[in-house]
């Protein structure tokens, strides 16, 4: 039974600010395929983000810094298809942005096109102001991400909780207000002091979307591998795991191994 408000038949960027006006929750999710991504909008998710944690859970690499913008469109394309309902933002993967408004714009461009999504997404503050306003004047709704920005790690070092100090914490409240300005629709916070992701929240008019956030923000996003528990040896202190699916799968492979080596699948009603 689900509690997403599905009279409500396609979300957009007008839908999202009203929910955060009437004080109506946002859920937000990953998706990186066809088949997850039917699912996902089948039980009324408002926004799926093709983030490029793809480079993770997909494509097992350490970090998010090695998956490219033609893969990024590639696993945008596969969730678009799947979806009737839910906003669709696609991350701008690294390289594709960073100290170039040109690029940025081109790339954002080459999102839209190709894949057909709603959005993109884009770390960091006033650093990437101008690529977000460039992106905008095109017509291309721009969603913010401040507090932890993995494609950054190399910088911060290790993916602890950030602006736990005045200085970052003062840092990031002024870009919240620079991405509001510059015209974003909505911010990722992630991995932040709840108390400093609540005055955020309350001190911008768009959404507030929050990951390690805590609970008063204006939506939750989680990573779906994690939310069901496809990842295993992943366990921060804000994820909460709906499913222990690793095992469930493993279970019914080693299951459908064990029926074929001992001849017992298939069977005569599962034959021509
Ligand atoms: O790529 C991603 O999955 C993200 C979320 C963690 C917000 O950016």
């Amino acid at each position: 039974m689900s509690a997403a408000n599905k009279e409500i038949k396609r979300i957009t960027t007008h839908v999202l600010q009203s929910m955060k006006d009437k004080g109506e929750k946002i859920a937000m999710l990953t998706a990186y395929d066809y088949s997850m991504a039917k699912i996902l909008d089948a039980a009324g998710i408002d926004i799926l983000l093709v983030g490029d944690s793809a480079s993770n859970v997909m494509a097992g690499h350490e970090t998010t810094l090695p998956i490219t913008l033609d893969q990024m469109i590639y696993h945008a394309q596969s969730v678009i298809r799947g979806v009737e309902r839910a906003f669709v933002v696609v991350d701008l993967p690294f390289g594709s942005y960073q100290g170039n408004s040109t690029k940025a714009l081109n790339s954002a461009i080459s999102i839209m096109k190709e894949s057909g999504a709603h959005a993109v997404k884009l770390e960091g503050g006033s650093e990437i102001e101008e690529s977000v306003r460039r992106i905008l004047s095109a017509g291309v709704p721009v969603m913010g991400h401040l507090g932890l920005t993995p494609q950054s790690i190399y910088k911060f070092g290790t993916y602890t909780v950030r602006a736990k100090e005045e200085a970052e914490a003062q840092k990031l409240m002024e870009d919240a207000i620079v991405l509001q300005e510059a015209g974003c629709f909505a911010i990722v916070l992630e991995k932040i002091p709840a108390v400093l992701a609540k005055k955020v929240a309350e001190t911008v008019k768009i959404p507030v979307i929050g990951i390690g956030a805590g609970k008063d923000v204006d939506g939750q996003v989680l990573v779906i591998h994690d939310m069901l528990g496809i990842t295993k040896d992943f366990h921060p202190r804000f994820l909460r795991r709906y499913l222990n699916l690793f095992e469930v799968i493993q279970t019914a492979v080693e299951n459908y191994i064990g029926d074929v080596k001992k001849a017992d699948f298939p069977n005569e009603e599962e034959q021509y």
